[in-house]
């Protein structure tokens, strides 16, 4: 779509506002990898679930700790959706870690500096040559500071709820609207007032609020805006 040399995108937000999905997108259109990084926290958080790291709602910090060089994540793309799917030791873990249990924990594994540590110098690694579009959390603030282009996502926690609920009833998983919601509402605290890189706007991050926005809508916005980036670097 566009001949400049490829940028970094980075994206930033809260839970279930959609920004895996304008990444995705993004990265479609642009011709970009596309990085979730919140699948990597949600595969240690499987792997430390998988070896009784967490139990009885207690997570044992120092045994993730020891055991992160066990825990080796990578993307493959599924050949037919076209969508990356994480692989934790060689297994495709890409449903398992979607599915509340690893919900109901990943922000407190998140919060580990080591984990962190780990996961901010892989993903550091694949967009060093740029042409990717990364979401997350602490993508424009931490891992990319120098990303050409940050987004940061926002929408109303209703439509965040109603959004993520019916995505986890297309995937078979019961729950309830009221579950779902304090669910997003605990990883948004977790998430924003943690010690290690807390979810925070950066100032030079532009902001799209998609709570009335289609897909399309949003991915136009978008588009617009790497369009007149890519124009201010040529
Ligand atoms: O985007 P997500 O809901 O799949 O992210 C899962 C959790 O991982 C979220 O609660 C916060 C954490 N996370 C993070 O701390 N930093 C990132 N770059 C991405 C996710």
């Amino acid at each position: 779509m566009f001949n400049q040399d490829k940028i970094v995108i980075a994206i930033d937000g809260y839970s279930s506002c959609g920004k895996s999905t304008l990444a995705r997108e993004l990265a479609k259109e642009l011709h970009y990898v596309f990085i979730d990084s919140g699948a990597m926290y949600r595969g240690v958080t499987l792997f430390a679930i998988q070896n009784n790291h967490i139990h009885n709602n207690d997570v044992d910090r120092g045994a993730i700790i020891r055991n992160l060089n066990k825990v080796e994540l990578s993307f493959k793309l599924n050949s037919e959706s076209k969508k990356p799917e994480l692989f934790l030791n060689g297994v495709n873990v890409e449903a398992i870690i979607r599915t509340p249990k690893v919900a109901a924990y990943v922000s407190r594994v998140a919060t580990i500096k080591e984990v962190r540590e780990k996961l901010v110098r892989e993903q550091r690694k694949m967009g060093s040559y740029g042409g990717i579009v990364m979401d997350g959390r602490d993508i424009g603030s931490v891992v990319f500071p120098e990303a050409e282009l940050k987004f940061f996502v926002t929408a109303e926690i209703n439509e965040r709820v109603r959004r993520r609920f019916s995505e986890l009833r297309d995937n078979g998983i019961e729950t309830t609207k009221d579950e779902v919601k304090a669910n997003l509402l605990e990883r948004d605290r977790i998430d924003s007032t943690r010690m290690e890189s807390p979810l925070i706007q950066v100032e030079d991050a532009i902001e799209i609020d998609n709570t009335k926005l289609s897909k399309t809508e949003q991915l136009e916005i978008a588009l617009s805006l790497v369009e007149k980036k890519l124009a201010t670097l040529a």
